[in-house]
């Protein structure tokens, strides 16, 4: 009797423990935030607009995403350019293996990287990248300017920035008004001061002696109502 109980414990501790631990792990499925398919239109329009005025189509070397989350303007980013390794710079990390499964099935696998991160204290040496950008993350870092003043630290002389939340100024008006239509529907709260915004921006860049800057708060012709955002470019001085 005592036996077939060993027995029967032996066989059934296993499946125990897989019911309990493993089975409960999130499936890669559950990664995706609920608003990714509302924001899909928006990734391929702004990798348009930040590829052709900043010049990366054929350009060599880094570019970081800080806050990429699931990766999408990374992947948008990939298509058109050649040469630039990205990297999902990202304080949640829950992310990087749906991130780097969908790199892969894009075939950019050789050209992504993704590393935890904190903007306020970011985990790359100075000088290190040609480009940063960054869609709808710098409103949770906790300082603005200690943030900015890293961006500025580990980008290289001459690289450009190009941070900023919402839409770019080529996403057409009738999709951005469904996004915001979508996320009203969510309460997704956009009561932000993109005025207020812009001077806290510019106060931060005086003070870090940052003056080529462009500061771009996007209202398309027929855009009425329909919030935009806001987003801030700005170089590294060369000397
Ligand atoms: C609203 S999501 C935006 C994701 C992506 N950039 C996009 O446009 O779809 C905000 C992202 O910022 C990241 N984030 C928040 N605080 C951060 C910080 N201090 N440093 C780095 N990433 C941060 C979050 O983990 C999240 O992935």
């Amino acid at each position: 009797m005592i036996s077939l109980i060993l027995q029967r414990f032996i066989i059934l501790f296993p499946v125990f423990l897989y019911t309990a631990f493993a089975a409960q792990q999130p499936q890669p499925e559950t990664f995706r935030p609920v608003t990714a398919s509302t924001l899909n239109p928006v990734y391929g329009p702004l990798a348009d607009q930040i590829v052709s005025e900043f010049g990366l189509a054929e350009k060599t070397g880094i570019g970081i995403d800080l806050g990429s989350g699931p990766g999408d303007l990374i992947i948008e980013l990939c298509k058109r350019t050649e040469n630039l390794h990205w990297i999902n710079a990202d304080i949640n990390p829950r992310f990087f293996p749906e991130f780097i499964n969908r790199a892969g099935e894009a075939g950019f696998e050789q050209r992504v990287s993704a590393i935890y991160a904190d903007a306020v204290a970011l985990p790359f040496r100075d000088d290190y990248a040609d480009i940063l950008v960054s869609r709808g993350s710098f409103q949770f870092w906790e300082d603005l300017q200690a943030a900015i003043a890293e961006i500025v630290r580990v980008l290289k002389p001459g690289g450009v920035a190009f941070i900023g939340r919402g839409f770019s100024d080529n996403l057409p008006v009738e999709t951005a008004r469904q996004i915001r239509a979508r996320q009203k529907e969510r309460d997704f709260d956009l009561s932000y001061d993109v005025e207020a915004v812009k001077q806290q921006m510019e106060n931060i860049l005086k003070d870090l002696g940052i003056q080529n800057y462009n500061i771009r708060i996007p209202r398309p012709v027929g855009a009425g109502d329909v919030k935009y955002g806001i987003w801030l470019e700005f170089h590294k001085p060369v000397s």
